[in-house]
């Protein structure tokens, strides 16, 4: 391999390389069959390139067998113009994704140039209905002399009444079809002949890192099981069938075969396997609620309940309002019902095609049962910590969390337990709550005898800001703590994560699947045992924390809930989310989960949303692995165009892992995606080992450093060039890449970016000695006079009347109803010297209610939180200017002592 190859093959946008990586292969193809074809290039060079994509390029159905050979021959018979044409054309066609559609592009024998591609959007040039488009990846024991007849078989199997379309993608070995798994996005099925060889035809290193880097390596098991079960844990959405001569009723009947969808008795069956696969397809096509809802806007009814807008009469013949009906058109309208019946289903009480819809998102996202959410997961954060914790029950709480697991805590009557996320006081903000404050938690809570009343950890996975937990590793230590510790993870960014299989086993669901499996593992009960034996009987907290502990499999009852926000990362209309459940006790809290429902949900659910989760299961079930790939590669893309750029590098950076996670969480030694010295398997290593990963599409570009904060740079990007983000910190703000992202989006961007870097280095070179000094002292202020971040203190003493002495836990509850009583409430302002009096001698500022400063977004105070000089501080430093829960004019909300101490009185009467 030369070294250029070398150095390609291990960096590691490869290891991401999507759809993205591989236009841009063709990309240079073509460019180099132009020079070739018009005297400025040489042939040798356009055959270099073909032969080292030729490899993969045989993992995907276009242009194919043929047309590569094609290739090939104008380049052996030197007819450049022909290589040149040829090449355009499938360029294009793979970037438009036209051959989808356009039998023309096939063709071998078409030397006419490629037509322009449109511009337009697909919504506005569609004219006929299509058939979805897929392919199926073929493993054979064939000679690859008789693939070209294989495919041709494949394609006379075509009816004209099949719902789909698919073409097939044949390969021989173990190697090249996990390969093609990996780099094949369009893939919807697998069908497994027996007798495949181990070792891909190719000596391309670029595939076998690629394989050994997912622990693919040589292994004496060729079975088609092995085969299956590798497929399966790359990409658990696609259908595998298996073909054998053999014995197919010991193969459907093995524990192994799970994986597959159907087993069938060597070839003769071909047309019934074309069946199954599309079966299999418009089986997760199949979208239950959204299909009936189609069917009834087409029902001519008649509406005698509320909901005037229901089939649109009163917008449509309206004079003053019929522009709404025309911006959202008919349909909306038609769709909108507040029946339940009729062939529709009650979000609340779902026995009909809602309940399909949320089994059949089940199965998508690896749960045992889905909750459909119409009020984002604000809601379904309240729901699961209504639903699973009673008055008085301790959580473990990152502090740092969503304000819906406060507000949760309050409504439930619950004590939260906070426990505290790193800081990044650079960037004011927090990274993720380290195991060791969590097993803390548990011991302290242990020593006290009050572990019994800890019934749940509660964590964001990944944070705000792109934190990903080693969900696996927490679980399983916590388990061997307290092993029926209910885990509630708040995975409202990383719904997306299911479908990347780089960081499903990092989510909730994926990581709950995996502690099943070996939970089953006769092995697990060894592991344990050996650890027991190595620990001995009493092991000291210091050990306790130290090891990486096993959970006794005996004794573990997994209760794992995860909730996404759909709406953040896939294609459900805004406020769509969804609960998930792997829960061996549910069956003890569905009475109480559907008493949350009845809570929370609204009696009028928008039926919209519930169609588009359902459409947005249907989506990441079909494509979500190919848009996932395309939304890292963006990022991948992002970063490096802004490290790359001189100019926009020196006043802007995006932080890297290095930056966002202390060296102690990253065991693997990854430092970034762009280290020169990172390859796939470090990053592999990280993502799979590490305390803490980042999640690669939330990037932190520093803007600090440009003479912006946070606010600022968010406003000047959103009025000035259209492009808008989400949160911002003091210095920096969260660029976040997800599906809906294309090239072009990054082109803006970094197209921006220049514009404004430009802009500061004008003013910085023309302004005058005076204009660089105020630029360098905005520069210092934003990125080194940064307040310490405040830890959570601890509740008063009147609201920590049955909490343990080690431990923080509080009745929240308590300190958010005290605020109700205004003659028990009192209000000092921010720079009234008074507090600083109170500090120092008493009576205690006790917060009546949440102070939420956004930037950063996280609780200052909770309600019932004795404050501290660090929280004032920290809030006179602020420089925001919104802060929920609090109103500069009338000043900080407290408990009165005296209310205080009317709280305590029992308390104090007890102890007498
Ligand atoms: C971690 C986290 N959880 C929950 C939510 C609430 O989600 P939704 O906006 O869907 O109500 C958010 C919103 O930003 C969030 O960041």
């Amino acid at each position: 391999m030369s070294r250029e190859a070398e150095r390609q093959s291990n960096r590691i946008d490869r290891f991401f390389a999507g759809p993205g990586a591989r236009a841009d292969q063709w990309c240079r193809l073509m460019e180099m069959a132009d020079a070739w074809s018009n005297g400025t290039g040489e042939r040798a060079a356009f055959e270099a390139a073909l032969a080292e994509m030729a490899p993969t390029e045989e993992f995907h159905a276009y242009p194919g067998l043929q047309l590569i050979d094609r290739l090939r021959e104008y380049s052996t018979a030197n007819d450049a113009h022909a290589a040149a044409t040829l090449t355009r054309r499938v360029t294009r066609a793979i970037l438009t994704r036209s051959f989808r559609q356009s039998q023309s592009d096939w063709d071998v024998h078409d030397e006419g140039e490629a037509v322009a591609p449109s511009s337009l959007h697909p919504a506005l040039t569609r004219t006929e209905a299509h058939r979805p488009y897929f392919e199926v990846l073929i493993v054979t024991s064939a000679p690859a002399a008789r693939w070209l007849v294989l495919a041709s078989e494949w394609r006379r199997l075509r009816r004209p009444l099949d719902p789909f379309i698919y073409e097939p993608v044949i390969v021989g070995s173990f190697e090249d079809a996990f390969c093609a798994a990996v780099l094949n996005t369009d893939l919807a099925a697998v069908v497994i002949h027996e007798g495949f060889a181990f070792r891909s035809r190719h000596d391309a290193p670029i595939l076998r890192t690629l394989a050994e880097a997912a622990d693919q390596r040589e292994t004496p098991d060729v079975s088609a099981l092995h085969l299956a079960q590798a497929l399966k844990r790359v990409r658990p959405e696609l259908d595998l069938y298996l073909l054998s001569n053999g014995h197919v009723e010991d193969i459907a009947g093995s524990a192994n075969a799970k994986a597959v969808r159907r087993v069938f008795y060597a070839v003769e069956e071909l047309l019934e396997l074309h069946l199954a696969i599309l079966e299999g397809v418009q089986d997760r096509y199949d979208t239950p609620f959204f299909n009936n809802l189609k069917k009834y806007a087409q029902r001519p009814i008649g509406t005698f309940h509320a909901l005037p807008i229901a089939r649109g009469k009163s917008i449509f013949k309206s004079d003053w309002i019929r522009d709404m009906g025309e911006f959202y058109g008919l349909n909306l309208f038609l769709a909108e019902s507040s029946a339940t019946t009729g062939g529709l289903d009650s979000l609340l009480e779902p026995t009909g095609n809602i309940k399909k819809a949320q089994q059949m998102a089940a199965r998508a996202f690896g749960a045992d049962h889905v909750f459909f959410v119409t009020n984002g997961t604000s809601t379904s954060n309240k729901m699961a910590v209504q639903a699973l914790l009673a008055p008085g029950d301790i959580a473990i709480v990152d502090r740092n969390c969503h304000k819906s697991h406060h507000y949760g805590m309050v409504l439930a009557g619950a004590q939260p337990l906070y426990v505290e996320a790193f800081p990044m006081t650079e960037y004011s903000m927090y990274g993720a709550v380290p195991l060791r404050t969590i097993k803390q938690a548990l011991l302290n809570l242990k020593a006290e005898g009050r572990l019994h009343r800890a019934k749940m950890l509660d964590l964001t996975n990944c944070t705000f800001d792109g934190h990903i937990y080693n969900t696996r590793r927490v679980m399983e230590e916590c388990l061997a703590i307290k092993p029926d510790l209910i885990f509630l993870w708040d995975e409202a960014w990383f719904g997306f994560a299911r479908f990347s299989p780089f960081l499903r086993p990092r989510t909730a669901m994926g990581a709950a699947s995996d502690i099943e499996t070996w939970l089953r593992d006769p092995m697990a009960l060894v592991q344990y045992e050996k650890q027991r034996a190595e620990l001995g009987e009493n092991p000291s907290d210091d050990v306790l924390l130290k090891t990486r502990l096993v959970p006794d499999p005996r004794k573990v009852k997994l209760r794992v809930y995860q909730t996404h926000s759909t709406h953040k990362s896939m294609s459900a209309l805004r406020q769509g989310s969804m609960l998930l459940v792997k829960d061996v006790e549910f069956h003890s809290v569905e009475a109480q989960f559907h008493e949350a429902v009845f809570t929370h949900a609204s009696t009028s659910p928008n039926q919209q949303l519930i169609a588009s989760l359902d459409v947005a299961r249907r989506q990441m079930e079909l494509e979500g692995y190919g848009l996932v790939h395309n939304a890292i590669e963006v990022a991948l893309d992002i970063r490096q165009a802004v490290a790359k750029h001189p100019l926009i590098s020196r006043y802007f950076h995006i932080l890297g892992a290095d930056k966002m996670v202390p060296e102690q969480y990253r065991e693997s030694g990854f430092s970034d995606f762009l280290d020169a010295k990172t390859n796939w398997a470090v990053t592999h290593r990280s993502m799979r080992d590490d305390e803490f990963c980042l999640d690669p599409t939330r990037m932190t570009l520093v803007c600090g450093t440009a003479g912006f904060d946070g606010t600022q740079f968010k406003g000047l990007l959103a009025e000035r060039y259209n492009i808008q983000l989400n949160k911002t910190s003091r210095n920096s703000v969260l660029l976040q890449s997800n599906i809906n992202n294309t090239r072009s989006d990054v082109a803006h961007l970094i197209r921006v970016l220049v514009t404004i870097a430009n802009e500061i280095d004008q003013r910085l070179t023309q302004g005058g000695p005076h204009v660089r000094q105020a630029f360098e002292a905005r520069v210092k202020s934003l990125m080194t006079d940064v307040p310490d971040l405040p830890n959570f203190s601890h509740f008063h003493a009147a609201f920590r009347k049955d909490a343990g002495k080690q431990t923080n836990e509080g009745d929240i509850r308590g300190g958010f109803y005290a605020a109700y009583n205004p003659e028990g409430c009192e209000y000092i302002r921010l720079r009234d010297p008074e507090i600083d009096k109170r500090l120092k001698n008493g009576p205690d500022l006790v917060s009546a209610n949440f102070v939420i400063p956004y930037p950063p977004g996280f609780p200052i105070m909770v309600p019932g939180q004795v404050i501290t000089q660090e929280t004032i501080d920290f809030m006179r430093k602020l420089d925001v200017k919104e802060i929920h829960g609090y109103d500069a004019a009338e000043g900080l909300k407290l408990v009165r002592a005296d209310a205080l101490a009317k709280r305590a009185e029992p308390v104090k009467k007890r102890v007498a």
